[in-house]
């Protein structure tokens, strides 16, 4: 009963998604909490009102009176009332009136007048989801502090398959607990974090790199600042947006400068996460002008990188944790384990290059966790927030 006295309110929105809100209210009256239902008019065109208060043991709100009794919802106490307004699902049309300031029905008003934190679980198809102007109004809404919960992976009800799921509810529930009873189990630890892939010039418009997005570094880095810790990050060319207020940044470009940057702060650190994709070989020679086709076969004769992990591995401290991460097509944990030893890992975080919605771009992702001292952990596939947090756990009980 984690949420025991919780006031929660939750906005439904038109989004297919929302027959989850009922599963989803479900979960949080389970774990406690009082829950206020307000739902648009579309909402209730996919969850009957119905349903969502015989969950939530409280009537449903959608309209700002009550035609027949004429009995008035304040959106005002509304807000008042909540210690924390969820919207889930949350559609492109509610996204883009919140980011606007649009008040044309009760739960775009409560949303205005709501004085609590506001959490949002979008919900929609890929391409629109990729829309530069949902994503804009993403942005928007995060920079007004609203806690964004990012759309998960799979198939949609529009048959194509992406990003644009809402959250799963058990995943929701996990966001909502931690929100209510943050852990600090990181407070004044130093974390450094290499995230994204290198890349390795062959001329002045070429070069050698891989597909890593640093999604699973981000998500790490997140979870450490939220747990307390001070994160630095050593991060190769990513598109993510990453949040200068929150983090102490070294953008690089090559595996050497990477290299450089890491070794600059590993003194300081208390643990390392070892998650970018650092590129293995760089060409031998990189040339000053662009190579021109020449009509015949060109050869490229490649050279090793320095293993970041590997030679800070040798000068880690006994009070220093070190993570790494392995990504294997064959014989993965046998490859896992060698790594953990040869790389002097504390713990190593085998994910698969073959198994469906793991890994690189993705949002999700499934793992193993091996130890040094032996311990053995898998994971559901899961979104690499989830992921992130179990690492975590994981860090900290090896660590204390
Ligand atoms: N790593 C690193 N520097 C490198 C290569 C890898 O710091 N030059 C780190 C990665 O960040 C990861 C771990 O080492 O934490 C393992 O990376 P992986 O690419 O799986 O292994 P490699 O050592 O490159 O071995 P191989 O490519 O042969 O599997």
């Amino acid at each position: 009963m984690n949420l025991e006295g919780k006031r929660i309110l939750v906005g439904v929105t038109g989004s297919i998604a929302a027959y989850k809100t009922a599963i989803l209210t479900r979960l949080l009256i389970k774990s406690g909490a009082e829950v206020q239902l307000v739902a648009t008019a579309s909402a209730l065109d996919f969850i009957t009102p119905l349903t969502l208060a015989t969950l939530s043991k409280r009537p449903v709100f959608s309209t700002f009176f009550e035609k027949n009794s004429g009995q008035w919802h304040n959106h005002v106490e509304l807000g008042l009332w909540a210690d924390l307004f969820l919207v889930a699902p949350l559609s492109a049309n509610t996204l883009a009136k919140f980011a606007q300031g649009g008040s044309d029905n009760l739960l775009t008003a409560t949303y205005l007048s709501c004085r609590c934190p506001v959490m949002l679980a979008p919900a929609m198809d890929l391409d629109m989801y990729q829309h530069p102007s949902v994503r804009a109004n993403l942005e928007k809404v995060a920079s007004f502090g609203n806690i964004v919960l990012d759309a998960e992976t799979g198939e949609l009800a529009s048959g194509l398959s992406g990003q644009g799921r809402m959250m799963e509810p058990e995943h929701i529930l996990e966001q909502v607990i931690q929100f209510f009873n943050p852990k600090k189990d990181f407070l004044g630890k130093k974390v450094m974090i290499t995230l994204g892939p290198t890349q390795e010039a062959l001329d002045p418009v070429r070069f050698l790199s891989n597909h890593s997005s640093g999604k699973m570094g981000y998500a790490l880095a997140k979870a450490f600042e939220a747990q307390g810790a001070e994160v630095y990050l050593v991060v190769g060319p990513v598109s993510l947006k990453l949040d200068e207020n929150r983090f102490q940044i070294r953008r690089v470009t090559t595996a050497s400068e990477m290299f450089e940057a890491a070794k600059a702060l590993h003194a300081q650190m208390d643990l390392v996460v070892f998650a970018a994709a650092v590129a293995d070989f760089r060409p031998e020679n990189p040339v000053a002008q662009k190579i021109k086709k020449a009509g015949e076969e060109l050869t490229l004769r490649l050279v090793p990188n320095v293993d970041l992990a590997f030679e800070l591995g040798k000068i880690k401290r006994a009070n220093q944790f070190h993570v790494g991460f392995a990504l294997e097509t064959e014989q993965e944990e046998v490859n896992a384990k060698a790594k953990l030893v040869r790389k002097n890992f504390d713990l190593v975080v085998l994910n698969s290059a073959v198994e469906a919605g793991v890994g690189f771009k993705h949002d999700t992702n499934q793992v193993r966790i091996f130890h040094k001292s032996g311990r053995e952990v898998s994971s559901a596939l899961l979104p690499k927030e989830s992921i992130a947090a179990l690492i975590l756990e994981e860090v900290k009980n090896a660590a204390s």
